[in-house]
Order: structure tokens, then sequence, then C-alpha cells
């Protein structure tokens, strides 16, 4: 599997562990307040990522491209910051608002570079050492 792809479905396991545990705490707590940091850790974190991992999987020219790293890590740093952020905003921490408005716009900045990959033309990736030798 190409790295970014494996990067990718390591990452999200991540946030599944910590989404399901911000789940089960409301759940047992009876407290809702933080359901928008558990949805979204669980659907930008756990269920988005493990999409873009599979698009790699399929598509192993377009993960070797740097562009694909690069889209990994700003959209990653957004899920990042904004998970605990949220968090601790939906807790009370009205502060934080900007914080969470900037890690949105990082998370934006992921998805708009994520549909320039699937949408550039699959010949690009084709390196040089990739061509056959004579
Ligand atoms: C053991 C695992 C999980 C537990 C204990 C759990 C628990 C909860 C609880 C207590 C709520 C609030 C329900 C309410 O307000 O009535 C909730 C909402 C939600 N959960 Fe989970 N959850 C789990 C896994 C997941 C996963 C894996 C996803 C997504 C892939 C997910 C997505 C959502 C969403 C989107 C909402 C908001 C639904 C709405 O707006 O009404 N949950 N969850
Ligand atoms: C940076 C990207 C995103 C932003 C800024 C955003 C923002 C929001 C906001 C403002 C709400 C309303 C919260 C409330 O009622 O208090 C919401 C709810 C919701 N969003 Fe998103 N969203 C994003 C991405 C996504 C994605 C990618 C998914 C699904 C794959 C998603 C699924 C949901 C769901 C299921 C709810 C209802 C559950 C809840 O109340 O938290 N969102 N979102």
């Amino acid at each position: 599997m190409p790295r970014v792809a494996e990067l990718y479905f390591k990452t999200a396991v991540v946030f599944f562990i910590v989404g399901v545990m911000i789940g089960l705490n409301m759940a047992i707590s009876q407290d809702y307040s933080v359901i928008g940091a558990h949805a979204h850790c669980n659907l930008l974190g756990w269920v988005s990522m493990a999409l873009f991992g599979g698009y790699h999987a399929l598509n192993p020219n377009k993960a070797e491209r740097r562009i694909a790293m690069i889209q990994y890590y700003v959209y990653t740093a957004g899920v990042a910051l904004l998970v605990p952020v949220l968090y601790l905003m939906l807790k009370g921490n009205t502060a934080l608002e900007p914080v969470v408005a900037l890690a949105s716009l990082i998370i934006f900045a992921g998805v708009l570079l994520f549909a320039f990959i699937i949408f550039s033309p699959k010949q690009a990736a084709i390196t040089p050492s990739a061509a056959p030798l004579r």
C-alpha cells in the first residue's frame, strides 16, 4: 500500500478511538453538549480519512505525488486542531471560537487539495524514473 494510504488509515483509526471515546463519555454522562466534537471527530477523522486512504490505495501513482503528502499534512493538521478546540468550545470555552474557525478553514484547504488530486490527470503522476529504458 502507498505510504500516504497507510498513514491515512493509521491516523483515521486514532480519530476513531478518540471519537468513540467521546461518544461513550457522552452516553455514560448523559451530557450531550459535545455532540459536535464527537460527530466531526468520527466523520472528518475516521470516515473521511479512511476514504482518502482508500482512494490513494486504489490510485498508487497519484499517491506517490508530493501533493498527496502535502494534502495529508494540511487536512490532518486541520482535524487534529479542530477536535480538541471544538470539544473545549462546546464545553463552554467560547473564546476558542476563532481557533475553531481557523481549523475549519485549514480543513477546507485540505478538502480543496483533495479535489485537485482527484481531478488531476493520472499521467501527471508518471515520474521520469518510471519511463521505459531503451
Ligand atoms: C461506540 C461508539 C459510539 C458511541 C457510544 C456513540 C454515542 C453517541 C451519542 C450518545 C450521541 C448523541 C445522541 C443523541 O443526541 O441522541 C451520538 C451522536 C452522533 N454520533 Fe455517535 N457514537 C458512537 C460511534 C459513532 C461513529 C463511529 C460515528 C460516525 C462514523 C458516529 C456519529 C455520530 C453522529 C453524526 C452523531 C450526531 C447525530 C445527530 O446529529 O443527531 N458515532 N453518538
Ligand atoms: C470543516 C468542515 C465542517 C464544518 C465547518 C462543519 C460545521 C458544522 C456545523 C456548524 C454544524 C452544526 C452544529 C450545531 O448544530 O451545533 C455541523 C453539524 C453536522 N455536521 Fe458538519 N461541518 C464540517 C464537515 C462535516 C463533514 C465532512 C461531515 C460528514 C462527513 C459533517 C457532518 C455533520 C453532521 C452529521 C452534523 C450534525 C451533528 C451535530 O450536530 O454535530 N460535517 N457541522
